[in-house]
């Protein structure tokens, strides 16, 4: 229910030459203390127009206003300040919440345009990083949030399985691989087989020319090198696939930069056409000095290509594939200008279409404060974080609840769900440090705290064990202070899932879920929800919204609501 449309159709009728509805609407502000009412309208802008003093017109209107939903007008100043009728509020936003239920909050602004999402894409023989994950989580979020205003989201998984480091892996694991190794513990076994690449490269210059040649074979197809290259990425997809599991994130494509091989002499014909290319030392390279940018590296000396030149022909590919509406790379920070390269070249192509391609960059993860590398063999491992964080919370519920049916399911949702919440209850440009003992608190601004006041609040509703009309049942409306904060923010929930899609921002949902989980627990420490009297239906129906919000919530952010904890 909106009811600022309400209130700005009010206003708009009694100043129809100076103000369109629009304008009106745009004026509302909400004030900051709940004494100033609900809604408040500024009269400065009409001052011009009614020759009057702000505070003079604001007293006027005030006089005149007067609508069923409103309960009280008061001048302040140059103020209008409007406090709504709690309980005619109340029936309406609960009514609506108990009709549309999970679709509470949907949208239509994206007509159904597709929306290729670049997320995850981890590299082929490494480990899945911490950025990798929040590569995961951002984009599986974004996903559902375009999803549910209406766009049709593809979500892919632009494998890092092309490039000189394959052959550097092909020298090494000729030299030094062991095939029972390396099926055991492929990521394990083949990020050490790189690591003694570069060690031994130090000494040895030879290394790096033979690693360059077995990339060139492979480009060229090569028996032997492609049956290394296609071991080594099955093996580490399996590694993948297991994590992918444990958050419960699929895809819709798994289209990595080899699959762009065949497709990028057809880009270098493209950018040859349009007279962009150029030779440099050898190399063939797109000047991009008009965007203040260094130039994009297209072919090595060798013939060999780039990460960039996968990137052309995958945009190329996805808008012909998908004719998308807006395509999205959920890819970190630091590549920033890799996209912005991206996009130049584009232009340069005369491809307008790269306007509506969008990097959504993110921050580091540090811990200790520090930043987290591969390199130093420093990485966190994804797999025994959310094995740890699954522990931590069934170590909760052992205190609290130990009784619980399905500990170790209620856990792992509970432990892997407390990580992705962490991940996205930041804005995400922001770094953030990673401390698993507070990400898994059941208090606190974090995940376990919203699931566990949704567990609660269906705890409630088992124990009042009606079946709730809920037709009628909130007619009985309610006109407490805490309730109608829980109730003005239900009534937000469509407008917040909107701010997200707008800034491609999951932090905006998640801390909203914790919003709507403070306000709920405020009410129902002051509140006996339960006591049989004329309103307990109404309570029971508040309750209920709040369960269907919050899940909701978590769903679009790719966390899961346990009913019991
Ligand atoms: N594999 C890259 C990395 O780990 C990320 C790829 C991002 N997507 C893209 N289309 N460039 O850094």
């Amino acid at each position: 229910m909106d009811y600022k449309k309400i209130v700005a159709e009010e206003i708009q009728k009694l100043v129809p030459e100076h103000l369109t509805y629009d304008q009106v609407y745009q004026l509302l502000e909400v004030p900051k203390y709940t004494e100033h009412g609900d809604v408040a309208f500024p009269a400065f802008a009409l001052a011009k127009a009614l020759r009057k003093a702000p505070q003079a017109i604001a007293g006027d209107l005030a006089a005149q206003l007067n609508h069923p939903y409103i309960e009280k007008v008061e001048a302040v100043g140059p103020y209008v300040n409007l406090f709504l009728e709690k309980a005619a509020v109340t029936n309406a936003v609960l009514h609506e919440i108990a009709a549309e239920k999970q679709a509470f909050g949907t949208a239509d602004i994206g007509k159904g345009g597709n929306v290729p999402i670049d997320m995850s894409s981890p590299n082929i023989a490494k480990p899945i990083s911490m950025g990798h994950l929040r590569s995961t989580v951002i984009g599986n979020s974004l996903a559902n949030i375009m999803k549910k205003v209406g766009f049709n989201p593809i979500k892919i998984n632009h494998l890092g399985d092309w490039g000189t480091q394959f052959g550097k892996l092909i020298v090494a694991y000729k030299l030094w691989g062991n095939e029972e190794k390396v099926k055991a513990e492929p990521i394990n076994e083949l990020l050490t087989l790189y690591v003694r690449f570069h060690t031994e490269a130090e000494s040895d210059d030879t290394m790096n020319d033979e690693a360059r040649a077995w990339f060139k074979k492979l480009e060229d197809g090569d028996a032997e090198a492609l049956h290394l290259w296609e071991w080594f990425r099955s093996e580490s997809l399996q590694e993948f696939m297991k994590i992918y599991d444990m958050l419960g994130i699929t895809f819709d494509s798994f289209n990595g930069e080899a699959f762009y091989n065949d497709k990028m002499d057809e880009v270098v014909e493209l950018l040859d056409k349009a007279g962009i290319l150029t030779q440099d030392r050898g190399a063939t390279i797109v000047d991009l000095e008009k965007y203040n940018l260094n130039p994009a590296l297209i072919k090595k000396s060798d013939g060999a290509t780039l990460y960039i030149t996968r990137d052309l022909a995958a945009a190329i590919y996805r808008k012909r594939n998908y004719d998308f509406a807006m395509s999205l790379y959920a890819v970190g920070n630091e590549q920033s200008n890799h996209f912005k390269q991206l996009k130049a070249v584009l232009k340069e192509l005369g491809y307008d279409w790269a306007e509506n391609m969008h990097h959504i960059p993110f921050g580091l993860i540090t811990q200790g404060g520090k930043k987290l590398s591969t390199r130093q063999g420093k990485v966190i491992l994804l797999e025994e974080v959310l094995n740890e964080a699954t522990e931590l919370s069934l170590k909760q519920i052992n205190e609290k609840n130990p009784t619980l049916e399905d500990k170790e399911a209620v856990a792992k949702a509970v432990g892997v769900g407390a990580v992705v919440f962490h991940d996205l209850k930041n804005d995400r440009l922001n770094n953030f440090d990673f401390d698993l003992e507070e990400v898994v608190q059941f208090e606190g601004e974090t995940g376990p705290y919203v699931q566990y006041t949704n567990a609660r609040g269906l705890s409630i509703l088992r124990k009042a064990a009606v079946e709730l009309d809920t037709t009628e049942a909130a007619d009985l409306g309610l006109d407490d202070a805490y309730a109608w904060e829980v109730v003005k923010l239900l009534n937000s929930f469509p407008e917040i899932i909107q701010q997200a899609y707008e800034k491609f921002e999951p932090s905006v949902i998640a801390k909203y879920t914790i919003h709507l989980s403070q306000a709920f627990n405020k009410y129902y420490g002051n509140t006996k929800v339960l006591v049989e009297d004329d309103k307990r239906n109404a309570r029971l129906a508040l309750v209920q919204s709040v369960a269907t919000v919050l899940q909701e919530g978590l769903r679009l952010l790719g966390v899961q609501s346990p009913e019991k904890m």
